[in-house]
C-alpha cells in the first residue's frame, strides 16, 4: 500500500473500467459492436498516453466475470475483440518495452484464449516499462473468494497458521499480486460504481468519473483525470500537514 499521505503526487498506478461502448454507438446509430471496436483505439490511445506521463501501471478492465449474461453475439465479438488486440497489438507493445499481466479467471476461457494470454505474458516478462494489467473474465469477489480458498487449504495442510493471515498475505494470494495498489480511478461514461473491480486494491484509491464515452477517451481526458487527482488529499487514515 502507499503510505504516503498529503498532496497527491504524479499516480504510479492508474485503473480504468473502460465503460460506454455500447451508448457511444447507440447515439450514432451504430451497433453495439461497433463501440467495441472504436473502444480498442481508445485503449491503445490510453496505453502511449500512460507510458508517456510516466505512469509504471495501468490496469484495464476489458471483460467482467459478469459480461458473460450479455447475449451470446455479443460475448463472442467481445472474446474475438481479445484475441485480435493481443494478435495486432503485443508485438509493439513488446517493442515498446511494455510488460503485460493478465489477471481474472482462465478456467472456462477457450484454451486457445489461454495460450494466447501465457504466451503474452512469457514474451513481455523482462520489460522495464508500463505494466500494462489487463483484467480480462476478472471479478474481484471471485478474486477474494479464491486467496480465502488457498489460505484455507494452507491452514488444512498445516503449512500456515490461522493467526498468520494478514492483509499482507492475503493481498499476496490475489491475482495483483506484485502490484502496488492503484492511486487513481478513472471510470468512464458517467456511471459511478465499482462493478466488482479491484474491491480489495481500491481501498484508499482516489476516484474520478468523467462523462465521456470510452470511445472518446483520449490523452486529454488522462491529464485532466490526472489533473483532479493531483488535486486531492491523501490521508490513509491519518492527518496531513493540511489537516492537521
Ligand atoms: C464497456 O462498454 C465495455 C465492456 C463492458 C466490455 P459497455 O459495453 O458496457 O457499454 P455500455 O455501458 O452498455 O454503454
Ligand atoms: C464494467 O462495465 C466491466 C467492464 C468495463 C469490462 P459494465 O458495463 O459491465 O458494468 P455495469 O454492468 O454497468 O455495472
Ligand atoms: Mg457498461
Amino acid at each position: 500500500m502507499n503510505n504516503h499521505a498529503g498532496s497527491a503526487a504524479m499516480p504510479r498506478h492508474v485503473a480504468i473500467i473502460m465503460d460506454g461502448n455500447g451508448r457511444w454507438a447507440h447515439a450514432r446509430g451504430l451497433p453495439r459492436s461497433a463501440g467495441h471496436r472504436k473502444g480498442v483505439e481508445a485503449l491503445r490511445r490510453a496505453v502511449r498516453a500512460a507510458g508517456e506521463m510516466g505512469i509504471k501501471y495501468l490496469t484495464i478492465f476489458s471483460f467482467s466475470s459478469e459480461n458473460w449474461s450479455r447475449p451470446p453475439a455479443e460475448v463472442s465479438f467481445l472474446l474475438d475483440l481479445m484475441r485480435h488486440f493481443v494478435r495486432q497489438d503485443v508485438a509493439e507493445l513488446h517493442r515498446e518495452n511494455v510488460r503485460i499481466r493478465i489477471i481474472g479467471e482462465r478456467s472456462g476461457l477457450a484454451p486457445d484464449i489461454v495460450t494466447l494470454i501465457a504466451e503474452t505474458e512469457e514474451r513481455t516478462r523482462a520489460n522495464t516499462g508500463l505494466t500494462l494489467v489487463v483484467a480480462f473474465n476478472y471479478g474481484s469477489r471471485q478474486e477474494i473468494a479464491k486467496a480465502a480458498r488457498d489460505l484455507a487449504l494452507a491452514v488444512k495442510e498445516g503449512r500456515i497458521a490461522p493467526e498468520t493471515i494478514t492483509p499482507e498475505l492475503l493481498g499476496s494470494h490475489l491475482a495483483t499480486e506484485g502490484i502496488p495498489d492503484p492511486d487513481l480511478l478513472i471510470r468512464t461514461s458517467g456511471e459511478q460504481r465499482l462493478s466488482n473491480y479491484l474491491l480489495w486494491q481500491c481501498a484508499y484509491t482516489e476516484f474520478v468519473f468523467v462523462d465521456e464515452y470510452w470511445p472518446d477517451f483520449n490523452r486529454e481526458t488522462m491529464q485532466r483525470a490526472i489533473a483532479e487527482y493531483l488535486t486531492r488529499e491523501r490521508r490513509f487514515g491519518g492527518l496531513t500537514a493540511q489537516s492537521a
